[in-house]
């Protein structure tokens, strides 16, 4: 029992605490395993300048994924006209700098609800990222991403959906930055967003329609400047689940624990009891006897608790 306590513990603490275990990868590795599927579509030749398509694991099934491998400055002077939904225009630069670079597209299409959760919201339009990596090592993984900055003209995005809107309600471009906080603004000509930085891009619809969302901890929505807050809570929830299950987890391999060990103590102190009672037995003393006052009296073998002088409280 005191073995299934702790192979117990040893296993659901690794696993409980990394977050991971529910959600598997954070929206960052997220990013930088598709990094690693992005430039493997490049093959053997990677032309600067040709969109190339990339291929996801089973697991991620319904992810896409691109690369467009460009030199960065005539990517700053000339821009691209279209890759996949984005428009790079003239003036977007890469910080730090790199002489050749790749820019890589995510479509998360379902999965995007998973990794970028915003209660309150609806997504019109699967989450699409735009995040730019050195193209100096095309085998490389785990690179860091560049920043990128648009100078003179921001990036379009041109969404396309489907699904019919209620009226009133007003669509807003959703803009989550590479540490998730989500930013709001306006819709340029139905289903496009500018954006003048790297990150995953969204339109979205705030539940219930035009009017206030019921909770306000998504704050005003409409004044550009909403950081943070949605997005933290839909990841913060299910860290709570996390912790919860955790916890929960914990908890019942404590108690299992606690269990084993105080039927151990208890044996161990039944053991030492038989072991004196047995020895009182073989010397024939039945009872131990103390002297109180005039008359002899029986004490009992176990130790009473002593009384706690008031003093004790002040050490
Ligand atoms: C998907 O599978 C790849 C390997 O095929 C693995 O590296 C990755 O962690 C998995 N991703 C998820 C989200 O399960
Ligand atoms: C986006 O839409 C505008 C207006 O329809 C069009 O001029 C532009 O070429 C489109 N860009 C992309 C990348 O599809
Ligand atoms: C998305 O759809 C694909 C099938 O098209 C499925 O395999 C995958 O599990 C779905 N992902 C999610 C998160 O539901
Ligand atoms: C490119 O990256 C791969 C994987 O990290 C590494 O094995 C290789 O040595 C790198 N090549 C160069 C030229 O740095």
């Amino acid at each position: 029992m005191l073995l299934a306590a702790l192979l117990c513990i040893a296993f659901w603490f690794p696993s409980g605490f990394g977050v991971q275990s529910l959600i598997e990868l954070s929206p960052s590795g997220l990013d930088s395993l598709l990094q690693d599927y992005a430039f493997r579509a490049f093959g053997k030749r990677a032309k600067t300048g040709i969109v190339y398509d990339g291929i996801v694991p089973s697991n991620l099934t319904g992810i896409k994924v691109a690369a467009l491998r460009l030199r960065s400055g005539s990517m700053r002077r000339r821009g691209v006209k279209s890759f996949k939904e984005f428009e790079i225009p003239i003036g977007l630069i890469e910080q730090p700098y790199v002489e050749r670079l790749v820019l890589v597209y995510h479509n998360l299409g379902n999965w995007s609800e998973l990794y970028y959760p915003l209660p309150g919201y609806t997504y019109l339009s699967p989450v699409l990222g735009m995040l730019a990596y050195n193209a100096y090592n095309l085998s490389a993984k785990d690179l860091p991403e560049l920043d990128l900055r648009a100078s003179k003209e921001p990036m379009r995005i041109n969404f396309s959906f489907s699904q019919t809107t209620n009226q009133e309600a007003s669509p807003k471009c959703v803009h989550f930055d590479l540490d998730g906080s989500p930013e709001f603004d306006n819709v340029v000509d139905k289903n496009a967003c500018f954006a003048t930085k790297q990150g995953h891009f969204s339109i979205v619809v705030e539940v219930g329609g035009a009017a206030p969302a019921p909770a306000p901890r998504n704050g005003a929505p409409g004044n550009g400047g909403n950081h943070g807050r949605g997005d933290g809570d839909g990841k913060n929830r299910k860290k709570v689940y996390a912790i919860v299950g955790s916890v929960v987890g914990g908890m019942v391999c404590l108690v299992v624990l606690l269990g084993c060990l105080f039927i151990c103590l208890k044996r161990c102190r039944d053991r030492k009891k038989r072991g004196k009672m047995e020895a009182t037995a073989d010397l024939d003393v039945p009872l131990r006897m103390a002297i109180v006052g005039n008359t002899k009296a029986p004490v009992a073998s176990e130790i009473r608790t002593r009384p706690m002088l008031e003093d004790d409280y002040l050490i």
